[in-house]
């Protein structure tokens, strides 16, 4: 099994949880320390199992070339491949610097699809094995100051759900785990901690949690898994309303970040929320 953002949050928890069960972990991330730490954890509680630390930086496309190098020439054959890692960025979109989107874009986007194309010929060819998409609830709404990000979950989701499509029959099972908010270093990295408009303290739950409904999801090869009982009810409410009702629920934090206003103050300028409301569903 292989891991990526196995140094914190989520991907530490999923190799804690996998760890049980697996023969071979790979942990992949940048802070090789922390990726030690949690070999030597796992070492500690698991003796027969193979754990290998592979400090990669997944935005850049050569160092995933030589992951996949290491993996052959330490013969280790990954039947699960979890792919975890991301990162965003609160912003407005015309202030975020280029080289961060980019950045963005080639762990939460290109550095999964690349290890799935490179793995997932074998698991076809084997007939089991399977891929855990970690995307986000922003997957299915729009998220305000998290445009790239939340773009990027979009394309996961796509991705996820039409991949999950082509392999029915195969043997290979396909997972997406859309996640609210989580108890992880995800909004320190992203700088959403004080955000407006974000979902309230109730909908919370720890990275434990979040990895263990990962996994039972993964385990019954459910399509899409939403974490927490709470946000659950509330995700499969949301996705019942219109588009429009979606655009609009993203008001007060776009007004915020934009205007610094909240929506019950006078409109000043007004154009951002008239753009953003014109239109009906579509
Ligand atoms: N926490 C939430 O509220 C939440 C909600 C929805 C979805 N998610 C999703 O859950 C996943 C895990 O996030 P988390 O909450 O566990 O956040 P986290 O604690 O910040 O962990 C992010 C992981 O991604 C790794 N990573 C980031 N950039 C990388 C790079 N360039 N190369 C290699 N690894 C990189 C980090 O490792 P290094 O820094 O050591 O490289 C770290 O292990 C993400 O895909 C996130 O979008 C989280």
């Amino acid at each position: 099994m292989l891991i990526t953002g196995a140094s914190s949050g989520i991907g530490r928890e999923l190799a804690r949880q996998l760890a049980r069960r697996a023969r071979t972990l790979v942990l992949v991330a940048r802070r090789e320390e922390r990726l030690e730490a949690l070999r030597d954890e796992l070492l500690e509680r698991n003796p027969t199992l193979g754990v290998l630390v592979e400090r990669c930086d997944l935005a850049h496309p050569d160092d995933v070339d030589s992951l996949l190098d290491s993996l052959s020439r330490h013969l280790v054959r990954v039947d699960v491949l979890v792919n975890n890692a991301g990162l965003g960025d609160y912003s407005l979109y015309e202030q975020e610097s280029w080289s961060h989107i980019h950045q963005m874009l080639q762990v939460n986007v290109t550095a999964p699809l690349l290890l799935t194309h490179r793995l997932l010929r074998h698991m076809v060819e084997r007939k089991r094995g399977g891929i855990l998409n970690i995307s986000s609830g922003g997957a299915r709404t729009f998220v305000p100051g998290l445009a790239v990000y939340a773009a990027t979950k979009h394309f996961l989701d796509g991705f996820t759900e039409s991949l999950r499509l082509e392999l029915l029959g195969t043997g290979v099972v396909v997972t997406q785990v859309a996640p609210g908010p989580v108890d992880t270093e995800f909004s320190e990295v992203a700088g959403t901690r004080e955000r407006v408009g974000g979902p309230p303290a109730w909908l919370r739950i720890s990275a434990a949690q979040c990895a263990r409904e990962a996994i039972d999801g993964f385990d019954r090869a459910a399509p899409l898994v939403y974490p927490g009982l709470a946000y659950r009810w509330m995700m499969h409410f949301s996705s019942l309303l219109p588009r429009g009702v979606l655009r609009a629920a993203g008001l007060p934090a776009a007004k915020q970040l934009r205007y610094g206003t909240s929506l019950l103050e006078p409109a000043h300028p007004d154009r951002g929320q008239h753009v953003l409301l014109a239109g009906g569903p579509e």
